[in-house]
């Protein structure tokens, strides 16, 4: 019988946190595995995305993997985004399948179509050809590409995720400056709602690319219907819902 344990990279940070909260109150059995102490996870792996067995021994008996842990912006490509989002991801995608996991979740973004985003003002459809902001959302583009050829060539369920924007610490009033953001606005509950239906999903569901943002407050800048068609999944929240007020003060 396959276990039902759930592996969360990136389970100390913004999404991680967010997502382990809500996977325990669903009562699922979850591990974390970050270079930081996950707060209220007891079995919490602490070890880097470079190290190929720590990976491994993190991802042992999990039958879904949740990939959150990155440089979540841009950096420098050869210190960061290479070891990081590179590296890690290809450890990651082998313990995932050595593991004999089932399903495979990857964090991508919305900064994946950037510049049709900032050209068009149609609600932009995961079909529509990749427009990348720079070096991080190019390394996500190959992370959709390299899990496509993962679910193709060893049957894995893989789901990428193009996330909105859910602040980490500072960010806050980046967003409440900008239109198109606060339409773009993640709130960490619809990221943990999020999550928890991109894991639980039918497994028939092969590669799957799917937006992921709270509502909308001026235009829809992402297609949310097939987020809802495939995984059951609607935002609940809007900007700035879940903050707590004095960040933004
Ligand atoms: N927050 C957003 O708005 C947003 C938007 C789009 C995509 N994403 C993606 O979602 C994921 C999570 O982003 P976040 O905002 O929670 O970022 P975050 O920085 O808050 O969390 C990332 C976590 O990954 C861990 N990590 C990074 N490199 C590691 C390594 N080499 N080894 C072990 N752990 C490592 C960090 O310690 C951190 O806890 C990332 O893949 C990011 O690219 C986030």
């Amino acid at each position: 019988m396959p276990s039902d344990l759930i592996l969360i990279t990136g389970s100390a940070g913004r999404v991680g946190q967010a997502v382990v909260k809500e996977l325990l109150v669903r009562g699922e059995r979850v591990r974390g595995f970050d270079r930081l102490a996950t707060p209220g996870l007891a079995d919490s792996h602490i070890g880097n995305l470079t190290d190929a067995a720590a990976v491994r021994r993190a991802a042992e008996g999990a039958d879904v993997v949740i990939h959150l842990a990155a440089t979540p912006d841009d950096a420098d490509f050869m210190s960061e985004i290479l070891p990081n989002n590179l590296i890690g991801l290809h450890h990651v995608l082998e313990a995932t399948r050595l593991a004999g996991a089932r399903r495979l979740v990857l964090a991508s973004t919305g900064q994946v179509n950037w510049w049709q985003r900032e050209r068009t003002r149609h609600a932009i459809r995961p079909d529509e050809l990749p427009s990348p902001r720079y070096w991080y959302a190019a390394a996500k583009v190959f992370a959709e590409a390299i899990g496509q050829s993962y679910s193709e060539t060893h049957g894995l369920s893989v789901i990428a995720a193009r996330l909105g924007w859910c602040p980490r610490p500072g960010q806050e009033k980046e967003i409440a400056a900008l239109e198109w953001a606060r339409d773009l606005y993640l709130s960490p509950g619809d990221a943990g709602r999020f999550f928890y239906a991109a894991a639980r999903a039918p497994l028939a569901l092969r590669f799957t690319v799917v937006y992921a943002t709270s509502r909308h407050i001026h235009l829809p800048r992402f297609d949310l219907g097939p987020t809802k068609a495939l995984l059951g999944w609607e935002p609940q929240e809007q900007w700035p819902d879940g903050l707590p007020p004095e960040v933004l003060a």
